[in-house]
């Protein structure tokens, strides 16, 4: 048995190079090749897809889903979402996250993928209970981080926990690129070694090193690894689907793949990558390797973000200063991996610490909720004298967060019954009000210029 391959230009390949700007349009025109080229899975849905189709391109996301899976007949579809953050920034209440595994599924979904920024499964057990419920497959993904307590021993552990919380499959998110070849080896071979789940490996070429990395994965006996066809794969991205199809090519790792439907994709795709580099939303700084990944410690996009908040405030001569304060502010914090939402987090705190001239004098919301627990446990003790001059002796919660909120799904779909026209839109509310108010208030008004002119046409 071969390695198994997930494609993921239509995700996290568009997502990772031009701030996930393709339209579905865009996206269906090349989902029969890839169809055809016999991958695991595609990755299409979730992530940041979601908010960029309402926010940008005015069109509805779960559209986009029933539009791929009526032409992807043969073909896993695969989404990710962020447990009870689902895809926005808070926390839902469980029947929120049950009503969106369940559209997720019913609209196409095969392979729910979740994650949790704090690697707390607490946060995770709904999503995993709900789609095994409307009989997806569910793999829970482990925030892969450097850090005195990110240990083997520490991911062995979760693994098991994962194992035994019902997940189908596991993955190692490496959301930042900074997992080292031997380290994938050694990694790998101890979750092997402590859980019979199916593992895939997820990374990003930006610091240079990801195809070494999985080269010894697959070595160490990885399942399945996340690719990209070749105009979306490499820098931010992943690696190029094309090129690990022929290193494998006729030895017992040969993923199979059918050499013409990939290339077909790929001249589809190349037309598509052309256009968004021609328009700019295709960065060339975005293709290169960027040696600083391994250096901070930190994501690309995190880096990206710190540039613009500092810019933003005349303040770019504090930035190796911002750059020294993040892993303080991390060890503070109880070393969080730095993933949505917490990458935004502790890179804003690392901000504030260093213009403000005082550590923790300035502290935003979301490192307030954090320190009450209202994310979920932190990986490592959370520094105490920080933690009470900022919070005080307010109590801490140490349940299940979610526990404490009570089901808001009919009560959207009440405050909204105006305007959402199934069960779908409604959850598009709850993730993106905002922005999905404006979506569809957008829409219903031109649904109704269209009745409008059509019963003038026929009276006429
Ligand atoms: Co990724």
């Amino acid at each position: 048995m071969g390695v198994k391959i997930v494609e993921t230009s239509l995700r996290d390949g568009h997502q990772s190079l031009f701030a996930t700007r393709m339209t579905t349009e865009e996206v269906v025109s090349v989902a029969k090749e890839l169809d055809d080229a016999g991958f695991h899975a595609l990755e299409v849905w979730g992530g940041a897809t979601f908010d960029s189709c309402l926010r940008f391109l005015n069109e509805d996301p779960w559209e986009r889903l029933r539009e791929i899976r009526k032409v992807c007949k043969k073909t896993k579809l695969q989404m990710l979402f962020r447990g009870q953050n689902i895809l926005g920034y808070r926390h839902y209440s469980d029947d929120v996250v049950d009503m969106f595994c369940k559209k997720s599924i019913e609209n196409g979904i095969d392979i729910i993928r979740v994650f949790d920024a704090l690697n707390d499964i607490r946060n995770l057990k709904q999503a995993v209970l709900s789609t095994k419920k409307y009989g997806g497959h569910v793999q829970i993904a482990l925030s892969y981080t450097t850090s005195p307590v990110h240990t083997i021993e520490y991911y062995v552990q979760l693994a098991k926990d994962i194992e035994e919380l019902g997940a189908d499959s596991l993955c190692i998110k490496d959301m930042a690129g900074v997992l080292l070849p031997e380290d994938a080896y050694t990694l790998i071979k101890a979750l092997k070694k402590n859980t019979k789940l199916p593992i895939e490996l997820h990374s990003h070429c930006t610091a240079g090193v990801c195809e070494m990395t999985y080269a010894k994965a697959i070595e160490a006996g990885c399942d399945i690894i996340d690719c990209g066809v070749s105009p979306l794969s490499n820098g931010t991205a992943q690696p190029s689907t094309q090129a690990f199809n022929s290193c494998y090519k006729g030895t017992k790792y040969d993923p199979k793949l059918n050499i013409e439907a990939l290339n077909k994709a790929e001249s589809l795709l190349t037309k598509i990558k052309d256009k968004y580099l021609g328009n700019g939303l295709l960065n060339a700084k975005s293709l290169s390797v960027n040696p600083n990944i391994l250096k901070y410690q930190v994501p690309g996009g995190m880096l990206s973000n710190l540039i613009k908040q500092l810019s933003d405030q005349n303040a770019m001569d504090k930035f190796e200063d911002v750059l020294k304060e993040i892993p303080n502010v991390r060890k503070d914090m109880g070393y969080p991996p730095l993933v949505t939402p917490l990458s935004q987090m502790v890179g804003t705190q690392a901000v504030l610490n260093v213009i403000s001239g005082q550590r923790y004098k300035m502290v935003p919301k979301e490192i307030n909720e954090y320190l009450h627990g209202r994310y979920g446990q932190a990986p490592a003790e959370i520094n105490e004298e920080i933690k009470r001059k900022i919070i005080g002796d307010d109590e801490v919660i140490t349940c299940r967060p979610a526990d404490l909120l009570s089901p808001e799904f009919e009560s959207l779909k009440e405050k909204y019954k105006d305007l959402a026209r199934s069960d779908e839109d409604v959850l598009s509310l709850a993730l993106f009000e905002k922005v999905a108010v404006d979506f569809m208030t957008k829409r219903n008004n031109q649904n109704k210029a269209e009745e409008v002119e059509e019963f003038n046409l026929i009276i006429g």
